[in-house]
């Protein structure tokens, strides 16, 4: 596409259900901002569009969870989420919700408007029905036997066990997780999008035009769906949290969230339209619009096949890319919100940010780890290490030590102004720092018009690394000491400065898009006007006067200290141990394919685990204790240190049950502890041994005691 006139820029929007982790930080939001930060600052005309999912099982599931009201759990999630977005300078035009009645009013003129037109078809099937709940249940919410390999405990979609991909159809003995009743058949009508009328379309569109200019992984996993077979998709469910399906013979049905919640980026530049007074038509309707659509990996199909086909059929634009990352690990492990192995925005704004030492530059620092590890064509992984080396020794000791050095030298050696440059003097080393400068620009601004942000900062930061090394050829401090006996040696000094003061302004036009916090402090201490970070001004050579007065060095980065990354470490086994102590590990959540139901999760179904002999089980030391003495743990709101007689010992024991029970009330009470674990050190203290807890339906905990008071110590088998 040539320049188009402009751009529509989308970030997934994410489930109000909950707080988002750094992978969906690094996932979407974060390249998607640097890419609209880079096209604000080239003067194009752009809309950055985002919101909250707040429709699907996922909501009224976690109102369960939360023991409140789906209402409750997205204001909740919504305002949090998005003021996570701001405090780390994710700069949306628009953060809209799917709850508007607006959307709800797009989503359902959108469907209307399929359906008039004979776009979808309408079948009659047999759902499993649950006559207790009144309600139809999806895939998640049944249970019953794998028939291959004989787990009991297997879901309507798939079978934890052994894997196999299911249909409630397929479980021997279904049952309700609901009412735990075994289910009816009951007659249902769905409306479908029939994906393999739009083969062709997709096959040439995807794989034809764009093989070419989508990231491989992209075009790799449409390719196996497209080769897979299009079947049609359900776009309609029988639940009562979401968009009323707008026709009389649907009542009591939805549209399936993942039908709404794209048409949730148009309804939110409808808003935006009406906000701001632009007429938001063009960006959906002209094909002189450039829609990109920035997503993790899960969410390929839907924005590629799924969506793309609605939009068509609906005679909206399609998407010109759809820069899907891959996953970002965390310390060795898949980043995981069931097993609270994770790094939530929140925790790094409070622990970071808001700390009294963090301020916004501690934004940048995690946007500048984030993007040099960013996960474009493979899985990544964070690491508390490599956060502190990205941060102290390319931020702290390249870019920010040469800007301070810049800064500290021109008010020692040429009066705190921007000396002149003496062309006359120039030598080798001034004219190559020259063309780096030049040259930075076409390359940076064609791997950012690629999406390949990673490179991008890289040669960033490399040109600031050149700037180091030319200052220190240069060592115009050395030069300062012969001014005596030549007072001519000036002229090398001023033009080291000018070039270096230059480079200072151009480093903050191209970081701009990456670190914006950093670039707005930098235009502060060169006393410049925002104006100056526009792109076409990278290259140039003249962006600070000569004679003009700078401020002081302020120091942009500060540097992490070995502590913080071992209280980060700490904290992240801690919070995984307690959960893993409090909660059983949920089933995984799987996305549907198109052409089958959503599975969804099932809120009070505990995934059994695999058959054990009996020498398993007697590896088990339990024993019988008593609790002595409990504290809370400081700054741990989850977690009790208890005091537990075992009988010819005390142990100390590390407990995830603070929000159940208050240490008081404990006192005396006997428990089951599981007495032969392996030590394990939580907040820094170190446990010996687990209580057993059994956990009801409402999440509620109760520990396992032995019926009558026994002696502390007594076996338990
Ligand atoms: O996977 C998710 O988190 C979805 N809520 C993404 C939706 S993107 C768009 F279609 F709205
Ligand atoms: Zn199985």
């Amino acid at each position: 596409m040539d320049q188009p006139k402009r751009y529509l820029i989308t970030a997934a929007l994410p489930y109000a259900n909950g707080l988002k982790h750094i992978g969906h930080l690094a996932g979407a939001y974060l390249p998607a901002d640097i890419y609209v930060r880079y096209l604000r600052a080239q003067r194009r005309d752009v809309a950055f569009i985002c919101g909250s999912d707040e429709h699907g099982t996922a909501i009224p599931i976690q109102a369960m969870k939360e023991g409140t009201t789906p209402r409750a759990i997205i204001d909740k999630y919504h305002e949090l989420i998005k003021e996570n977005f701001t405090d780390l300078g994710i700069s949306f035009d628009i953060y809209h919700r799917t709850s508007e009645p607006i959307h709800h009013e797009t989503s359902q003129e959108f469907f209307l408007d399929l359906h008039s037109r004979g776009e979808l078809e309408v079948k009659e099937s047999e759902q499993y029905y649950d006559e207790e709940a009144k309600t139809f249940l999806a895939d998640r919410y049944i249970m019953g036997t794998c028939p291959v390999c004989g787990y009991q405990r297997a879901y309507g979609d798939q079978c934890e066990n052994c894997g196999t991909s299911l249909s409630p159809d397929m479980l021997i003995n279904p049952h309700s997780t609901l009412s735990g009743k075994p289910p009816i058949k009951k007659s249902t009508a769905h409306w479908y999008l029939p994906l393999d009328r739009h083969e062709a379309f997709l096959r040439e569109w995807i794989l034809q035009k764009h093989k070419d200019d989508w990231r491989a992984n992209v075009v790799g996993q449409c390719k196996s769906w497209i080769d897979g077979g299009l079947q049609p998709r359900a776009v309609t469910r029988d639940l009562d949290w979401g968009v009323k399906v707008p026709l009389p013979e649907a009542e009591g049905k939805v549209l399936y969230v993942w039908f709404d919640a794209p048409i949730g980026y148009i309804s939110a530049t409808r808003q935006w339209g009406l906000d701001t007074g632009k007429d938001w038509k063009p960006y959906w309707y002209d094909k002189d619009t450039k829609l990109v659509h920035f997503i993790g990996k899960d969410n390929i199909v839907f924005h590629c096949i799924i969506f793309p086909v609605m939009l068509k059929l609906h005679g909206n634009i399609l998407p010109d890319n759809v820069p899907a990352n891959e996953f970002m690990n965390l310390e060795g492990d898949k980043m995981s919100t069931s097993r609270n192995w994770k790094l939530e925005m929140q925790d790094y704004i409070d622990d970071f940010i808001k700390k009294d030492n963090g301020g916004p530059q501690l934004a940048d620092s995690l946007r500048y780890y984030l993007t040099t590890i960013s996960p474009e064509t493979k899985d990544s992984e964070f690491t508390w290490k490599g956060f502190q080396d990205a941060n102290n020794s390319e931020l702290v000791s390249i870019f920010g030590n040469f800007i301070n050095r810049t800064f500290v030298l021109m008010h020692k050696l040429c009066g705190g102004k921007v000396p002149p440059l003496h062309n006359a003097i120039l030598d080798d080393a001034d004219r190559t720092m020259i063309r780096e400068i030049e040259n930075a620009k076409p390359r940076i601004e064609a791997l950012l018009e690629q999406y390949k942000f990673r490179e991008a900062l890289f040669e960033v930061i490399d040109l600031s690394r050149k700037g180091n090394k030319y200052m220190q050829e240069k060592e115009p401090w050395i030069v300062a000491r012969t001014l005596t006996e030549t007072p001519a040696n000036q002229g090398l000094i001023d033009n080291c400065l000018h070039i270096c003061l230059q480079l200072s302004a151009n480093l903050a036009i191209l970081i701009n898009p990456f670190l914006p916090f950093t670039a707005k402090k930098m235009l502060h201490m060169m006393k410049v006007v925002e104006k100056i970070l526009d792109w076409e001004n990278a290259g140039k050579m003249n962006l600070l006067s000569v004679g003009y007065s700078l401020r002081a060095p302020e120091l942009l980065f500060r540097k992490i200290e070995d502590e913080e990354v071992t209280a980060q470490v700490e904290k992240l086994k801690a919070a995984s141990a307690a959960k893993a102590q409090t909660e059983p590990a949920p089933a995984p959540s799987g996305k549907a394919a198109p052409g089958t139901p959503a599975p969804s999760e099932t809120p009070t179904a505990q995934p059994a685990k695999p058959t054990i002999v009996y020498d398993d089980f007697a590896k088990l030391d339990l024993k019988v204790g008593t609790i002595l003495q409990a504290e809370k743990v400081e700054k741990a709101d989850k977690l009790l240190k208890l005091t537990v007689d075992m009988g010819a010992e005390q142990r100390t024991i590390v407990s995830g049950i603070a929000l159940h029970f208050s240490p008081a009330d404990i006192i005396g009470t006997q428990v089951v502890v599981v007495a032969n674990l392996a030590p394990r050190k939580m907040r820094g203290i170190e446990s010996n041994g687990m209580i057993l807890m059994a956990e009801d339906k409402s999440g509620k905990l109760h520990f396992v005691s032995p019926g009558d008071k026994i002696d502390a110590g007594s076996g338990v088998s």
